[in-house]
């Protein structure tokens, strides 16, 4: 390492410890954010080390980004993304693509997806021309079931995606058996779950494709950031085409000819020869990430196991401090499962004698920060109004998660002063409001 960059480099170090030093919590001013980023100076200095070598588009920290995760995931192929979103709209666009000949989805397709969650979990199927099959979720766990989309199936089903719920697994097991008796393909959306299991399994890796974000509020962080991962390298070949432009060629930036054949193609109606850099085989995208977002992927994935463990060691003091609290429903992990918590729910009873309204405003007044699952039901939006999909069953408990539920933090930057202090306030309001 030259000198100059050693000496930057411990200049940031420094200037990390200065910046570190915080007051202390005090209750009711500090604020109790519901996620956020935890970073410490290996991040920091990794961040700037690879500004310092101008490493400003993907390179070689994204390459082993990719392959330490998915070793870690346990799946054989990841592709580093700008969102979690981008993630899913590959991993959904991957299921059109005429290489998949008779298994493409078509225009006019169902896909079997859950009403109460992130919109970019179903935004995909619609941006592919696809028809989104509603199904409800089950108060508690905030997953549905794998009796719901068995019930959702019909001869159009051609997939089923679907988020595990902040944290929780769905019966990811069962619904990947319904996937393969029916010939569907099933899209895990793993982005709020990383390290949780169904069965002793990783979940991610029950489907053909995964996806994880690395927004801030994630298990891990790149500031922005996602991955897709799939195990059929059939499937990857074609993530990596729609994710890099379109195009056939699987040569890194500054490789060329691995395949030995650069000037030897003929596709389309292309004249014999045309370079293969150039011959695009899918109408893509670039949703790639950078060298700057994957140098801080691998700072943070060395913590990723402590991260995990914090964040459940948080929601278990939670869940046994309001344990008992009336007129609140608690969250429950899915049977079967370990979950690797994104957030800890909270649903007011309907029939309780105060609001969810007026529990979030206690809260968010003594600086708890509070979050709503997501969209709740996606269907009641404005953007979603008028689109072609369809309801089985009823969206009963949906709407339910749509007027009665939020959610506090369980991130590993919450310290345990600060996990009471969300316990007592719950419990002062609720007794002071029965
Ligand atoms: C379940 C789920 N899927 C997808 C996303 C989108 O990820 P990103 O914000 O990286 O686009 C989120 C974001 O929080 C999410 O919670």
């Amino acid at each position: 390492m030259s000198v100059h960059k050693e000496l930057a480099l411990d200049e940031v170090r420094k200037y990390h410890r200065d910046t570190a030093a915080d007051g202390g919590f005090i209750p009711g001013t500090t604020e109790i954010w519901p996620s956020g980023a935890v970073l410490d100076e290996e991040d920091r200095v990794a961040l700037v080390e690879a500004a310092l070598d101008l490493r400003i588009a993907a390179g070689r920290s994204s390459r082993m980004f990719e392959s330490r995760f998915a070793r870690r995931m346990k799946r054989r192929k990841a592709h580093l993304t700008n969102s979690g979103s981008s993630a899913n709209l590959l991993a959904t666009t991957a299921l059109t693509s005429h290489l998949l000949e008779d298994r493409r989805l078509r225009p006019g397709d169902e896909v079997i997806t859950v009403a109460a969650g992130f919109p970019t979990t179903v935004n995909p199927i619609l941006q592919n021309g696809l028809v989104p099959v509603f199904v409800d979720v089950e108060l508690g766990t905030y997953n549905t079931t794998a009796a719901r989309v068995a019930a959702a199936i019909g001869p159009k089903t051609r997939a089923i995606i679907i988020a595990h719920a902040l944290g929780n697994p769905f019966e990811v097991a069962e619904i990947a058996q319904l996937a393969e008796d029916h010939d569907l393909f099933l899209v895990e959306d793993n982005c709020d779950a990383v390290g949780a299991t169904y069965n002793g399994q990783l979940t991610g890796t029950f489907g053909d494709f995964t996806t994880v974000s690395f927004y801030p509020a994630h298990h891990l962080t790149m500031g922005e950031g996602g991955i897709v991962m799939t195990s059929n390298l059939a499937l990857a070949r074609i993530v990596e085409s729609l994710r890099d432009w379109g195009r056939d060629c699987w040569c890194e930036p500054g490789e060329s000819n691995k395949c030995l054949k650069r000037f030897d193609y003929q596709m389309g109606t292309l004249p014999a020869g045309y370079d293969h850099k150039y011959i695009f085989s899918h109408v893509g995208y670039n949703l790639k990430a950078t060298d700057l977002q994957a140098a801080l992927g691998l700072t943070q994935l060395a913590k990723l196991d402590d991260f995990i463990d914090a964040r459940k060691r948080n929601w278990r003091r939670l869940r046994e401090g309001l344990d008992g609290v009336p007129h609140l429903l608690l969250p429950e992990p899915t049977p079967n499962s370990d979950p690797s918590w994104f957030g800890f729910v909270i649903t007011v009873r309907p029939d309780a004698p105060f609001t969810r309204a007026a529990l979030v405003d206690f809260l968010e007044d003594r600086k708890i920060g509070t979050r709503r699952l997501f969209a709740g039901n996606l269907t009641r939006h404005p953007a979603y109004i008028g689109t072609e999909h369809r309801v089985v069953g009823d969206l009963t408990n949906s709407d339910i998660v749509t007027e009665q539920t939020f959610w506090v933090g369980v991130y590993p930057g919450l310290t345990d002063e600060m996990l009471d202090y969300v316990i007592a306030s719950v419990r002062e309001f609720v007794e002071a409001n029965s």
